[in-house]
């Protein structure tokens, strides 16, 4: 049966106030996903919603959370949730394992797993403490009647709190437990986070800086499958079944869900609006504008005012539809899994009109298959009214020269020549029989040990029982040249910090490929990561001579192509998540201090309004760090779940 469009409208997630102490619960219930007379979809939620409450934190009071993991059948709390079987563990992958099968005699890995879920939240895009961070294996099992029965070796605590120190933004919290992020975030275990700083907001912002949700909207898309009970589907017939008899490479979906309803409609009033946008989808891209759904002709422009981290300098112009008209290029809003964009759309000139937020993103993006016009070529219906309730006076003009985002406080450009370190990174994948075993970053696995041995990759640190390569110096700046030696475009997230992308530089792929694969005759199978050698700046001027590369790689230098080209002007603020396509070196500054830090602060110098350091050298019973670290990771959920991503800590 065809789900029918637009019947039911957008809901609005609660808001909750994150300068209390907050107990965020998860759990299962049902809810209306799809248009009546379909039946209740079980989901997973934060709160008893899905997508949970939106946390509404202010910038220098810390939010106090209590995550409690209910996560049970709600009709029998000694048994497992009831989703658990609709969302099928694949136990052959490193994952949070509860009942440790690897380990127990007669357990069969090749079976779906029926036990308790483990879960953990990541507040995504946070400056936060490691012991505080949601790492993948902090996780724990249900805890509502007490104690979890068991916990992931990272776990610290389940009493969180968040500095909300850094700069105002939109970040969101999801779930983050090791090998079953895919299957939990797909459950609906995410919600929005604003954090505000209306000191260092655009007074006349739609919404204003308080907190009015009638004209300031959080939107998050997802892609998702039902079955014909109107039960959520993931499909679970494994590419490589005698190896990973579950896990598919990326799931995409062939329903749209916004804020947790398949294909809704948008009333708005004909005036501006600021969206929040988020893509909390498993692997899907979206490319979108708004379009007349009759005649194709554009609809407003959407007018980008901030990133993942904050505000851009200025307002960027997407989808402009004078320049469209006329025939000319307009970029479309485009959205990796991971990614936010805060957004203004001025309606005013189409009252009475119906829109459409379309989407013409490939998957996987940026060349597989095209969207189907009918489902995901369309997100949701946008029917724009003929009256006002509140009318723009005095509001923010994005159109205006010069309309001023930051007013004195302008980015602070993180500068490239005075990295300390340039780390030249693979995307890799590893191919089975029938399609991707795995993804790899750096060619290394999530313990860094060497695949199918117990011998740790060259030049890596012993930490607990794992083996780092990635463990930057407190306040140090470093280039992360992320080398896509992969197919499909990878949106490459680091925990702790927000970075910069700096450009994106083709090179050869396959020459280059023939020295990586001369390198390590064994193929992909064989880790990287050998002595680190100085840059040598070929073809690169804009990172300094000398300063060290580590990575282990051939260096791709020699087979860069042409000039980098910048980030685009819309990415060109604070990022925590980036794109990094295929065939191209995507460059990140990262800096490990805080955003506001400044420039002149000398390496070595802890900016951050606590230590991410903590915890280095102080094992606990498991003989893991104190804290539990961070990670960096491919946000395709079901990639970081099968190896695409590498804990990291950070250096006194
Ligand atoms: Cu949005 Cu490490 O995650
Ligand atoms: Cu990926």
């Amino acid at each position: 049966k065809a789900i029918p469009k637009f019947i039911d409208p957008l809901p609005i997630p609660a808001r909750i106030d994150g300068t209390l102490p907050l107990t965020v619960t998860m759990s299962e219930f049902d809810q209306q996903v799809l248009p009546l007379p379909f039946p209740l979809t079980t989901v997973w939620g934060y709160n008893g919603t899905y997508p949970g409450p939106t946390i509404v934190a202010q910038r220098g009071t810390p939010t106090n959370v209590t995550y409690i993991n209910n996560l049970v059948d709600p009709a029998n709390p000694a048994n497992p949730p009831k989703l658990q079987k609709y969302l099928t563990v694949d136990q052959t992958l490193h994952w949070a394992d509860p009942l440790t099968c690897m380990m127990t005699p007669g357990c069969n890995m090749m079976l779906p797993y029926a036990g308790p879920v483990p879960a953990v939240a990541h507040l995504h895009g946070g400056e936060v403490p490691s012991a505080f961070d949601g790492a993948p294996d902090a996780w724990f099992t249900p805890n509502a009647a007490g104690a979890p029965v068991s916990t992931g070796p990272g776990f610290v605590t389940n009493v969180y709190s968040y500095p909300n120190a850094q700069q105002g933004t939109t970040l969101w919290y999801h779930d983050h437990a090791l090998g079953t992020t895919r299957l939990n975030v797909y459950g609906g275990l995410a919600g929005f986070y604003f954090l505000r700083d209306p000191a260092n907001t655009p007074t006349n912002l739609p919404g204003g800086a308080a907190d009015n949700p009638m004209y300031e909207v959080e939107v998050v898309i997802q892609d998702r499958m039902f079955d014909t009970a109107g039960q959520l589907l993931f499909p679970d017939l494994g590419i490589n079944p005698t190896i990973h008899p579950f896990w598919i490479p990326e799931f995409v979906g062939d329903a749209i869900v916004v804020n947790g309803k398949t294909w809704p409609v948008f009333n708005v009033e004909p005036r501006k609006y600021r969206l929040r946008l988020l893509n909390g989808s498993n692997a899907r891209f979206y490319s979108m504008a708004l379009i007349n759904p009759v005649t194709g002709a554009p609809g407003p422009a959407f007018w980008q005012i901030g990133t993942d981290g904050g505000f851009l300098d200025a307002p960027t112009l997407l989808n402009d539809p004078v320049a469209l008209a006329a025939g000319l290029p307009s970029p479309r809003m485009l959205i990796a899994p991971g990614e936010r964009a805060d957004i203004i759309i001025d309606f005013s000139a189409y009252a009475g009109q119906t829109l459409l937020l379309n989407n013409t993103a490939r998957t996987p993006f940026p060349k597989g298959a095209p969207v189907d016009p009918k489902t995901t070529g369309q997100i949701m219906q946008i029917v724009v009214g003929t009256t006002v309730t509140t009318p723009d006076t005095a509001v923010f003009n994005p159109a205006l020269p010069g309309a001023t985002l930051r007013g004195v406080n302008p980015i602070l450009r993180l500068n490239p020549a005075t990295a300390t370190l340039t780390r030249q990174l693979t995307l890799n994948e590893v191919m089975g029989m029938g399609g991707p075993l795995e993804v790899l970053l750096n060619n290394t696995k999530w313990n860094g040990l060497q695949a199918g041995t117990a011998t740790p990759i060259p030049g890596s640190t012993q930490v607990g029982t794992n083996w780092l390569t990635e463990l930057p110096r407190i306040g140090d700046t470093e280039v992360w040249e992320i080398v896509n030696l992969t197919a499909d475009a990878h949106p490459i997230h680091l925990h702790l910090t927000q970075f910069q992308l700096l450009n994106r530089q083709p090179f050869q792929t396959n020459k280059y490929l023939k020295a990586y694969n001369a390198a390590f005759p064994l193929g992909a199978f064989l880790p990287a990561n050998g002595p680190p050698y100085p840059y040598s700046n070929i073809g690169n001027p804009t990172l300094p001579v000398g300063s060290t590369v580590v990575g282990g790689n051939p260096d791709v230098t020699p087979y860069l192509q042409k000039n980098p080209a910048p980030a685009l002007a819309n990415e060109n603020g604070w990022k925590d998540t980036g794109i990094v396509y295929p065939g191209e070196v995507t460059r990140f500054v990262v800096r490990y201090a805080t955003q506001d830090a400044p420039l002149t602060t000398l390496a070595g110098t802890n900016t951050f309004p606590f230590d991410p350091t903590a915890g280095i050298g102080t094992l606990d019973a498991f003989g893991f760090p104190g804290g539990t670290g961070y990670v960096w990771h491919c946000h395709i959920l079901d990639h970081e779940d099968n190896e695409m991503m590498r804990p990291y800590m950070v250096q006194p």
